[in-house]
């Protein structure tokens, strides 16, 4: 159908360079992959039998037909690979997190831009579904002037595997799922991040961490947290669980899973002045706060939107036919990274960093 196709090369053919190659392979009908490289012979048997192979990026890179490099090794190797890449005249998509700290990611900007090369990340979670829903409420204004936003991700029964507890190859949550927690609410309150305090936890990991709660203050009143254990016992069958939370001085609304589950409730009139309630309890009377008016809450079911992780090559493929913006820009993943940097120093201190 397309006249000009995408053809991709793959640094790094372990889970997630092959979650890369087969879904261009089977569901993108605008791109090909041209060849994979991986260190490991072993990984190199899960490629399909068009695919050229290689054990080095430097062998990969010479193949002049790929035009884009997807880098898909492990975190401490990610600002190596993008040098190379770039050096060799070829796009970039790098996974996440962009690299082991902020001067990482600086480098990179300045060698890609240096090459003149396409450069972006792959951060597929700004399409989630629960996040847009979450996004399009805080938008909407029906919540009226938000004050909080919750963010939790709640990892039950398990632990962190392989490279992702060592922390000199960029082990531990924060790189993790913490980058695209991040990298979401900085999307959704696009002002500046006044303030940023960190509390992060190995709590069965001895070098790597594995619990973190953020705040950060936004320029403009909200204040956001996120949440993130791997580590939480729990008889549920799901082994992940995200859930938002937000409110306003108008509404709250809560959205719980990746599909998410959940409500607006919002109020006809402000509810200041509601008599309280005498409670018998336990251990004597107690004065509740007061049932609203008949009629004086309202609920409503969140909006619907219609997003897929495909969306973020689906962009990338615009922007190689020269009809869209990337939407992922290096340079907010840069500040993403200088965000990082600022937790890991706000754990360190156990002070709150002013960041812009
Ligand atoms: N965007 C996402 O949702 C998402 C999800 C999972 C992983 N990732 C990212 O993808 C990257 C890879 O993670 P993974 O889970 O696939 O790890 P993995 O261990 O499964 O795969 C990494 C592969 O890189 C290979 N490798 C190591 N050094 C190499 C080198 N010098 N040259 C070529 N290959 C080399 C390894 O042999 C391995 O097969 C990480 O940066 C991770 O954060 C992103």
């Amino acid at each position: 159908m397309t006249e000009k196709k995408l053809q991709f090369g793959i640094i790094g053919f372990g889970f997630m360079g092959q979650t890369h190659a087969k879904m261009i392979t089977e569901d993108l009908d605008y791109a090909d992959v041209v060849a994979v490289c991986d260190i490991n012979k072993m990984q190199l048997e899960h490629a399909d039998a068009s695919y050229k192979t290689y054990l080095t990026a430097d062998e990969l890179l010479k193949e002049e037909a790929i035009d884009t490099v997807i880098i898909a090794v492990p975190n401490h190797l990610h600002l190596e690979m993008v040098e190379k890449t770039a050096r060799a005249g070829k796009d970039i998509i790098c996974e996440k997190p962009a690299g082991m700290n902020a001067q990482e990611v600086e480098k990179m900007l300045e060698v890609t831009k240096e090459a003149g090369v396409r450069f972006t990340f792959h951060h597929q979670r700004r399409w989630d579904t629960d996040y847009n829903v979450a996004k399009k409420v805080y938008e909407s204004g029906e919540l009226g002037n938000i004050y909080t936003i919750k963010s939790s991700l709640y990892g039950f029964n398990g632990n962190m595997h392989d490279w992702h507890v060592y922390p000199e190859f960029g082990g531990g949550m924060l790189y993790d799922w913490g980058v695209h927690l991040i990298d979401q609410i900085l999307n959704m309150v696009p002002v500046k991040l006044k303030q940023i305090y960190a509390h992060v936890e190995n709590v069965i990991n001895e070098n790597v961490d594995d619990y973190f709660n953020l705040q950060f203050y936004f320029e403009n009143g909200v204040n956001a947290q996120i949440e993130l254990g791997t580590y939480f016992l729990s008889d549920k069958e799901s082994w992940f669980e995200h859930n938002w939370f937000l409110a306003g001085n108008k509404g709250t609304a809560y959205s719980d899973g990746f599909f998410p589950q959940g409500k607006i409730v919002t109020t006809s009139e402000l509810l200041t002045n509601v008599p309280g309630k005498i409670t018998m309890t336990h251990a004597g009377p107690t004065r509740s706060f007061g049932p609203a008016p008949e009629g004086r809450i309202i609920t409503k079911e969140l909006p619907s939107v219609d997003v897929n992780h495909g969306m973020f090559f689906e962009n990338y493929y615009q922007n190689f036919l020269g009809q869209e913006e990337l939407v992922i820009k290096p340079e907010q993943i840069l500040r993403l990274m200088r965000v990082v940097d600022a937790i890991r120093l706000s754990a360190k201190t156990h002070k709150s960093v002013d960041f812009e």
